[in-house]
C-alpha cells in the first residue's frame, strides 16, 4: 500500500514541491485541511518548537485512514538584528515588509562589497517536522546570504526581493560570503532568478531532503 503524508499547509506551491520530493520515495503527499482557527501560531522562539506545536495541534485532525503528518516552518534570520525576524518573519513581512527591512539595515554600508555582505549577513532557515506514527522526525535546512541594498526582482514571495544567496560549491553546498562558487546568482536576489535556480539554494528543499533521508525506504 502506498504511504501517505498529510501536509498541513495553505500554500499550493509548497504542497507541489513536497509532492515532487516525496514521489521519489513512493510516498503520496496530500494537503491536510483543518477548520479555520484550529492551529494557533505558538509564541515560541525556535522554528523547531513552532513546528512541534503545530504537529501536536494538527494530530487530532489526521484522517481516519491514517498516514503520516508533516508541517514546515521557515524564517529569515538577520545577523545584525540578532536573528530578527526569525520565527516572526511572516508578521514582519506583513508589517514592515521588504522595504522596512532595507530601511532597518540602511546604516550598514561599505565601499568594500565583501565587507557590505558581512555587515548585511542573514540566512533563511526551514524546519520540516513529520509525525511518522510513532515519533516526530525533523529535517533542517539553511540558506546563507545577505540583505540587498534595495528591492530587486518581481518573482518569488516574502523576503525574496531583498535576499541574495551566498554562492554554492560544486557539490551544491553553501560557501562563506568571501568565496566565489560553482553556482552563483551574481548578486541577484531570489526574486530575480528562476524557480529552478532558487531551488538549488533553497533552505526548504534542504529541510525536505534531510527529512527524506531519515525515512525508511519501503
Ligand atoms: P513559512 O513558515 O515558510 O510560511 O515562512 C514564514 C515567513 O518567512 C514567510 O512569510 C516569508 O516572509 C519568510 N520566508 C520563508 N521562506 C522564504 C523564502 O523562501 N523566500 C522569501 N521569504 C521566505
Amino acid at each position: 500500500m502506498e504511504r501517505i503524508v498529510w501536509f498541513l499547509t495553505g500554500n499550493a506551491g509548497k504542497l507541489e514541491e513536497a509532492r515532487h520530493h516525496f514521489a521519489s520515495m513512493g510516498i503520496e503527499v496530500r494537503g491536510l485541511e483543518v477548520p479555520d482557527g484550529t492551529i494557533v501560531e505558538p509564541q515560541a522562539t525556535s522554528l523547531h518548537d513552532v513546528a512541534t506545536s503545530k504537529i501536536q495541534q494538527a494530530l487530532p485532525h489526521l484522517p481516519q485512514e491514517g498516514g503520516m503528518l508533516m508541517v514546515e516552518d521557515a524564517g529569515l534570520f538577520v545577523s545584525a538584528l540578532n536573528g530578527f525576524p526569525g520565527v516572526y518573519s511572516s508578521y514582519a513581512h506583513e508589517t514592515i515588509g521588504c522595504q522596512g527591512m532595507v530601511k532597518l539595515l540602511s546604516h550598514l554600508v561599505s565601499e568594500d562589497p565583501l565587507q557590505a555582505k558581512k555587515l548585511r549577513a542573514c540566512h533563511f532557515e526551514a524546519v520540516a517536522a513529520l509525525w511518522d506514527g510513532e515519533q516526530i522526525l525533523y529535517g533542517h535546512g539553511v540558506c546563507p546570504g545577505s540583505i540587498a541594498m534595495e528591492l530587486q526582482g518581481d518573482g518569488g514571495f516574502g523576503f525574496d526581493p531583498v535576499f541574495i544567496p551566498s554562492d554554492l560549491d560544486e557539490h551544491g553546498e553553501p560557501l562563506s560570503p568571501e568565496t566565489l562558487g560553482a553556482l552563483s546568482t551574481h548578486g541577484q536576489t531570489f526574486a530575480s532568478v528562476s524557480l529552478e535556480t532558487k531551488h538549488a539554494f533553497s533552505h526548504r528543499r534542504r529541510a525536505l531532503d534531510d527529512l527524506l533521508q531519515q525515512l525508511p525506504r519501503s
